[in-house]
Protein backbone atom coordinates (compact mmCIF):
# COMPACT_ATOMS: atom_id res chain seq x y z
CA UNK A 1 0.00 0.00 0.00
CA UNK A 2 1.95 2.81 -1.86
CA UNK A 3 0.15 5.91 0.85
CA UNK A 4 1.30 4.02 4.17
CA UNK A 5 4.18 5.97 6.24
CA UNK A 6 5.60 3.28 8.08
CA UNK A 7 7.61 4.56 10.94
CA UNK A 8 9.80 2.19 13.82
CA UNK A 9 12.08 -0.75 12.64
CA UNK A 10 10.24 -3.05 10.05
CA UNK A 11 10.66 -6.89 9.71
CA UNK A 12 12.68 -7.40 6.23
CA UNK A 13 10.78 -7.90 3.64
CA UNK A 14 12.24 -11.45 2.27
CA UNK A 15 11.08 -12.57 5.52
CA UNK A 16 7.90 -12.81 3.88
CA UNK A 17 8.48 -15.72 2.06
CA UNK A 18 4.87 -17.20 2.44
CA UNK A 19 3.25 -14.05 1.83
CA UNK A 20 -0.24 -14.80 0.40
CA UNK A 21 -2.20 -12.38 -2.13
CA UNK A 22 -5.19 -14.69 -2.04
CA UNK A 23 -8.52 -12.41 -1.69
CA UNK A 24 -8.81 -12.35 2.35
CA UNK A 25 -12.25 -13.57 1.91
CA UNK A 26 -11.00 -16.96 0.14
CA UNK A 27 -8.13 -17.13 2.99
CA UNK A 28 -10.49 -17.04 5.68
CA UNK A 29 -11.93 -20.56 5.06
CA UNK A 30 -14.16 -21.69 8.13
CA UNK A 31 -12.52 -25.24 8.21
CA UNK A 32 -9.25 -23.94 8.62
CA UNK A 33 -10.61 -21.25 11.41
CA UNK A 34 -12.17 -24.40 12.58
CA UNK A 35 -9.18 -26.84 12.61
CA UNK A 36 -6.73 -24.59 14.57
CA UNK A 37 -9.91 -23.74 17.28
CA UNK A 38 -10.52 -27.53 17.85
CA UNK A 39 -6.79 -27.74 18.08
CA UNK A 40 -6.97 -24.66 20.92
CA UNK A 41 -10.21 -26.48 22.90
CA UNK A 42 -8.25 -29.65 22.94
CA UNK A 43 -5.64 -28.13 25.45
CA UNK A 44 -5.81 -28.13 28.92
CA UNK A 45 -6.74 -25.07 31.71
CA UNK A 46 -5.84 -26.54 34.66
CA UNK A 47 -8.83 -25.21 36.00
CA UNK A 48 -7.86 -21.44 36.36
CA UNK A 49 -10.02 -18.63 34.74
CA UNK A 50 -8.36 -15.00 35.02
CA UNK A 51 -10.71 -12.57 36.68
CA UNK A 52 -8.95 -9.26 35.69
CA UNK A 53 -6.40 -7.26 36.14
CA UNK A 54 -4.97 -7.56 39.25
CA UNK A 55 -4.81 -3.46 39.92
CA UNK A 56 -8.42 -4.03 40.24
CA UNK A 57 -9.38 -7.16 42.30
CA UNK A 58 -10.07 -7.95 45.94
CA UNK A 59 -9.41 -3.89 46.67
CA UNK A 60 -13.07 -3.39 47.69
CA UNK A 61 -15.24 -6.82 47.96
CA UNK A 62 -16.40 -7.65 44.65
CA UNK A 63 -18.49 -9.77 42.88
CA UNK A 64 -17.74 -12.40 40.10
CA UNK A 65 -19.38 -14.84 38.07
CA UNK A 66 -17.48 -17.57 36.63
CA UNK A 67 -18.76 -20.62 34.64
CA UNK A 68 -22.03 -20.22 36.84
CA UNK A 69 -20.60 -19.94 40.27
CA UNK A 70 -21.46 -16.77 42.07
CA UNK A 71 -18.14 -15.70 44.14
CA UNK A 72 -16.81 -12.66 46.08
CA UNK A 73 -13.32 -11.27 46.00
CA UNK A 74 -11.30 -9.64 48.81
CA UNK A 75 -7.64 -9.33 50.33
CA UNK A 76 -7.04 -10.35 52.97
CA UNK A 77 -3.44 -10.39 55.54
CA UNK A 78 -1.57 -12.77 53.05
CA UNK A 79 -3.01 -11.62 49.74
CA UNK A 80 -5.91 -12.62 47.16
CA UNK A 81 -9.02 -14.10 49.14
CA UNK A 82 -11.80 -15.83 46.33
CA UNK A 83 -14.47 -17.74 47.80
CA UNK A 84 -18.43 -18.65 47.15
CA UNK A 85 -20.32 -15.43 47.31
CA UNK A 86 -23.35 -17.25 49.53
CA UNK A 87 -22.76 -17.02 53.02
CA UNK A 88 -22.77 -20.70 54.65
CA UNK A 89 -25.35 -20.10 57.44
CA UNK A 90 -28.20 -18.85 55.17
CA UNK A 91 -27.23 -17.85 51.69
CA UNK A 92 -26.49 -13.71 52.01
CA UNK A 93 -25.00 -12.66 49.05
CA UNK A 94 -21.71 -12.06 50.79
CA UNK A 95 -19.88 -8.69 48.39
CA UNK A 96 -23.03 -6.89 49.75
CA UNK A 97 -21.00 -7.54 53.31
CA UNK A 98 -18.11 -4.98 54.42
CA UNK A 99 -14.70 -6.11 55.71
CA UNK A 100 -12.82 -6.67 58.95
CA UNK A 101 -9.41 -7.66 60.22
CA UNK A 102 -8.94 -9.54 56.29
CA UNK A 103 -12.33 -11.24 57.21
CA UNK A 104 -15.40 -11.11 54.80
CA UNK A 105 -18.39 -10.15 57.09
CA UNK A 106 -21.71 -11.35 56.27
CA UNK A 107 -24.73 -8.54 56.21
CA UNK A 108 -27.24 -10.34 57.55
CA UNK A 109 -25.91 -12.01 60.80
CA UNK A 110 -22.38 -10.61 60.92
CA UNK A 111 -20.24 -13.93 60.73
CA UNK A 112 -16.94 -13.55 59.78
CA UNK A 113 -15.28 -15.51 57.06
CA UNK A 114 -11.55 -15.57 56.27
CA UNK A 115 -8.80 -17.87 55.24
CA UNK A 116 -10.35 -20.60 57.23
CA UNK A 117 -13.06 -23.28 55.49
CA UNK A 118 -16.44 -23.49 57.28
CA UNK A 119 -18.23 -26.35 56.93
CA UNK A 120 -18.78 -26.51 53.33
CA UNK A 121 -17.82 -22.98 52.64
CA UNK A 122 -14.19 -22.49 51.43
CA UNK A 123 -11.93 -20.28 50.03
CA UNK A 124 -10.96 -21.49 46.39
CA UNK A 125 -7.01 -21.26 45.07
CA UNK A 126 -5.94 -18.04 43.58
CA UNK A 127 -2.82 -17.08 41.71
CA UNK A 128 -1.65 -13.64 40.73
CA UNK A 129 0.85 -13.20 37.88
CA UNK A 130 1.93 -10.15 38.36
CA UNK A 131 -0.54 -8.26 36.01
CA UNK A 132 -3.64 -10.32 36.04
CA UNK A 133 -5.68 -12.48 39.25
CA UNK A 134 -6.75 -16.20 38.47
CA UNK A 135 -8.97 -18.39 40.64
CA UNK A 136 -9.21 -22.07 40.54
CA UNK A 137 -12.37 -23.73 40.24
CA UNK A 138 -12.09 -27.70 40.65
CA UNK A 139 -14.53 -29.96 39.41
CA UNK A 140 -14.62 -28.68 35.39
CA UNK A 141 -11.40 -29.75 34.16
CA UNK A 142 -8.11 -31.41 35.37
CA UNK A 143 -6.33 -28.69 37.60
CA UNK A 144 -2.61 -27.75 37.43
CA UNK A 145 -0.92 -25.96 40.35
CA UNK A 146 -0.46 -22.49 38.27
CA UNK A 147 -2.14 -21.40 35.26
CA UNK A 148 -1.01 -21.56 32.05
CA UNK A 149 0.33 -18.40 30.13
CA UNK A 150 3.37 -16.76 27.89
CA UNK A 151 6.65 -16.26 29.07
CA UNK A 152 6.44 -12.27 29.55
CA UNK A 153 9.24 -9.38 28.63
CA UNK A 154 10.81 -8.25 32.04
CA UNK A 155 10.44 -4.49 31.39
CA UNK A 156 7.11 -3.83 30.16
CA UNK A 157 3.93 -1.13 30.30
CA UNK A 158 1.06 -3.65 30.19
CA UNK A 159 -2.58 -2.20 30.26
CA UNK A 160 -5.78 -4.57 30.65
CA UNK A 161 -8.82 -4.23 29.70
CA UNK A 162 -12.43 -6.64 30.82
CA UNK A 163 -15.83 -6.60 28.46
CA UNK A 164 -18.53 -8.63 28.86
CA UNK A 165 -19.49 -10.37 25.25
CA UNK A 166 -22.92 -12.50 24.67
CA UNK A 167 -20.74 -15.67 24.14
CA UNK A 168 -18.83 -18.54 24.97
CA UNK A 169 -15.28 -18.51 25.31
CA UNK A 170 -14.39 -20.56 21.99
CA UNK A 171 -16.43 -17.33 19.93
CA UNK A 172 -13.26 -15.09 21.60
CA UNK A 173 -10.45 -17.72 20.40
CA UNK A 174 -12.11 -18.13 16.95
CA UNK A 175 -12.49 -14.37 16.77
CA UNK A 176 -8.76 -13.89 16.71
CA UNK A 177 -8.33 -17.21 14.90
CA UNK A 178 -9.30 -15.42 12.02
CA UNK A 179 -7.19 -12.57 11.01
CA UNK A 180 -8.46 -11.94 7.79
CA UNK A 181 -11.22 -9.56 9.30
CA UNK A 182 -8.93 -7.39 10.78
CA UNK A 183 -8.27 -5.22 7.71
CA UNK A 184 -11.76 -5.21 6.56
CA UNK A 185 -13.79 -4.91 10.25
CA UNK A 186 -10.92 -2.44 11.92
CA UNK A 187 -10.11 -0.22 9.01
CA UNK A 188 -9.20 2.17 11.62
CA UNK A 189 -6.91 0.29 13.47
CA UNK A 190 -5.08 -1.94 10.63
CA UNK A 191 -3.50 -0.60 6.94
CA UNK A 192 -2.32 -4.27 5.79
CA UNK A 193 -2.86 -7.79 7.33
CA UNK A 194 -1.30 -10.61 5.09
CA UNK A 195 -0.75 -14.08 6.49
CA UNK A 196 3.07 -15.74 5.85
CA UNK A 197 2.58 -18.90 7.34
CA UNK A 198 -0.16 -20.91 9.03
CA UNK A 199 -0.78 -24.00 11.06
CA UNK A 200 -3.27 -25.78 13.41
CA UNK A 201 -0.70 -24.87 16.45
CA UNK A 202 0.19 -21.18 15.21
CA UNK A 203 -0.55 -18.29 12.37
CA UNK A 204 2.39 -15.90 11.42
CA UNK A 205 1.13 -12.54 9.65
CA UNK A 206 2.59 -9.68 8.72
CA UNK A 207 0.63 -6.25 9.60
CA UNK A 208 0.61 -2.61 9.30
CA UNK A 209 -1.26 -0.92 12.23
CA UNK A 210 -2.12 2.62 12.01
CA UNK A 211 -0.58 4.88 14.67
CA UNK A 212 -2.58 8.21 13.31
CA UNK A 213 -4.30 8.69 9.76
CA UNK A 214 -1.54 6.95 7.13
CA UNK A 215 1.46 6.93 9.50
CA UNK A 216 1.77 2.88 10.10
CA UNK A 217 4.05 0.39 12.21
CA UNK A 218 4.69 -2.99 10.25
CA UNK A 219 5.68 -5.86 12.61
CA UNK A 220 5.15 -9.69 12.13
CA UNK A 221 3.20 -11.39 14.92
CA UNK A 222 2.15 -14.79 15.54
CA UNK A 223 -1.31 -16.20 17.26
CA UNK A 224 -1.34 -19.52 19.40
CA UNK A 225 -3.62 -20.68 21.68
CA UNK A 226 -1.31 -21.71 25.10
CA UNK A 227 -4.46 -22.89 26.86
CA UNK A 228 -8.25 -23.60 25.62
CA UNK A 229 -9.11 -20.05 27.17
CA UNK A 230 -6.55 -17.65 25.75
CA UNK A 231 -4.84 -16.47 22.64
CA UNK A 232 -2.13 -14.91 22.51
CA UNK A 233 -0.53 -12.28 19.73
CA UNK A 234 3.62 -12.14 19.86
CA UNK A 235 5.45 -9.36 18.12
CA UNK A 236 8.22 -11.52 16.86
CA UNK A 237 10.00 -8.95 14.52
CA UNK A 238 9.63 -5.15 13.86
CA UNK A 239 9.54 -2.35 16.35
CA UNK A 240 8.29 -3.56 19.54
CA UNK A 241 9.47 -7.36 19.64
CA UNK A 242 8.50 -9.75 22.45
CA UNK A 243 5.28 -7.34 23.04
CA UNK A 244 2.46 -9.55 23.67
CA UNK A 245 -1.57 -9.45 23.52
CA UNK A 246 -2.98 -12.09 26.27
CA UNK A 247 -6.91 -12.19 24.98
CA UNK A 248 -8.49 -14.34 27.84
CA UNK A 249 -11.78 -15.80 28.00
CA UNK A 250 -13.62 -16.43 30.94
CA UNK A 251 -16.93 -18.07 31.20
CA UNK A 252 -19.21 -16.18 33.10
CA UNK A 253 -22.17 -18.67 32.72
CA UNK A 254 -24.03 -20.96 29.16
CA UNK A 255 -23.89 -17.83 26.83
CA UNK A 256 -22.21 -14.86 28.70
CA UNK A 257 -18.17 -14.57 28.64
CA UNK A 258 -15.90 -12.21 30.51
CA UNK A 259 -12.88 -11.41 27.85
CA UNK A 260 -9.72 -10.48 29.96
CA UNK A 261 -7.32 -9.01 27.70
CA UNK A 262 -3.80 -7.55 28.75
CA UNK A 263 -1.55 -5.96 26.11
CA UNK A 264 2.48 -6.38 27.66
CA UNK A 265 4.04 -3.67 25.55
CA UNK A 266 7.93 -3.86 25.42
CA UNK A 267 10.90 -2.33 23.45
CA UNK A 268 15.04 -2.11 23.32
CA UNK A 269 14.85 1.24 22.14
CA UNK A 270 17.39 2.87 24.57
CA UNK A 271 14.82 5.35 27.28
CA UNK A 272 11.96 2.55 27.38
CA UNK A 273 13.41 1.00 30.35
CA UNK A 274 13.60 4.70 32.12
CA UNK A 275 9.81 4.80 31.04
CA UNK A 276 9.04 1.65 32.06
CA UNK A 277 10.15 2.63 35.68
CA UNK A 278 7.79 5.41 35.78
CA UNK A 279 4.69 5.57 37.45
CA UNK A 280 3.36 8.83 35.39
CA UNK A 281 4.13 7.36 31.60
CA UNK A 282 2.82 3.56 32.77
CA UNK A 283 -0.41 5.51 33.80
CA UNK A 284 -0.30 7.32 30.80
CA UNK A 285 0.09 4.58 28.25
CA UNK A 286 -1.72 2.52 29.99
CA UNK A 287 -4.49 4.70 29.41
CA UNK A 288 -3.83 4.57 25.65
CA UNK A 289 -2.93 0.80 25.39
CA UNK A 290 -6.64 -0.18 27.41
CA UNK A 291 -8.64 2.98 24.53
CA UNK A 292 -7.23 1.01 21.72
CA UNK A 293 -7.90 -2.54 22.84
CA UNK A 294 -11.23 -1.62 24.12
CA UNK A 295 -11.83 -0.20 20.39
CA UNK A 296 -11.48 -3.04 18.96
CA UNK A 297 -13.37 -5.00 21.34
CA UNK A 298 -16.52 -3.11 19.91
CA UNK A 299 -16.30 -4.53 17.27
CA UNK A 300 -15.02 -7.94 17.95
CA UNK A 301 -17.56 -8.35 20.38
CA UNK A 302 -20.05 -8.34 17.50
CA UNK A 303 -18.03 -10.44 15.45
CA UNK A 304 -18.40 -13.10 18.42
CA UNK A 305 -21.99 -12.60 19.74
CA UNK A 306 -22.95 -12.84 16.00
CA UNK A 307 -20.74 -16.05 15.72
CA UNK A 308 -22.26 -17.43 18.93
CA UNK A 309 -25.88 -16.45 17.75
CA UNK A 310 -25.12 -18.04 14.58
CA UNK A 311 -24.31 -21.62 16.47
CA UNK A 312 -27.40 -21.03 18.82
CA UNK A 313 -29.66 -21.38 15.63
CA UNK A 314 -31.00 -18.43 16.61
CA UNK A 315 -31.31 -16.91 13.00
CA UNK A 316 -31.91 -18.82 9.91
CA UNK A 317 -28.84 -19.36 8.00
CA UNK A 318 -27.79 -20.08 3.92
CA UNK A 319 -26.42 -23.66 5.09
CA UNK A 320 -29.32 -24.22 8.25
CA UNK A 321 -32.10 -23.75 5.26
CA UNK A 322 -30.30 -23.96 1.69
CA UNK A 323 -33.85 -25.76 0.10
CA UNK A 324 -36.23 -22.74 1.50
CA UNK A 325 -33.46 -19.63 0.26
CA UNK A 326 -32.89 -21.48 -3.14
CA UNK A 327 -36.94 -21.70 -3.84
CA UNK A 328 -37.13 -18.07 -2.18
CA UNK A 329 -34.53 -16.73 -5.23
CA UNK A 330 -36.25 -18.92 -7.71
S1 LIG B 1 -26.71 -15.46 56.34
FE1 LIG B 1 -24.68 -14.94 56.80
S2 LIG B 1 -24.53 -14.92 58.90
FE2 LIG B 1 -26.57 -15.46 58.50
FE1 LIG C 1 -10.86 -8.23 15.28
Amino acid sequence: MADLIHIGRRPQPQEAGGLSHEDDWKQASPARIDTALQHALGKGAGGWFVLDASSRVGHALQRFEVAGRELVAWRGPSGLLVAPAACPHMGADLSCGSTRDGKVVCPWHGLALGEERHGAWAPLRTHEDGILSWVQIPGIEPLTDVPVHPSRPTHHIAGVIRTDVRCEPQDILANRLDPWHGVHFHPHSFARLRVLEESPESILLRVSYRIAGRVAMEVDATFDCPSRRVIVMTIVRGEGEGSLVETHATPIDDERCAVIEATIATSERGGFLAMARSSLIRRVMAYFIERRAARLWVEDAMYAERTFALRQGEFETIRQRPEALRSRAR
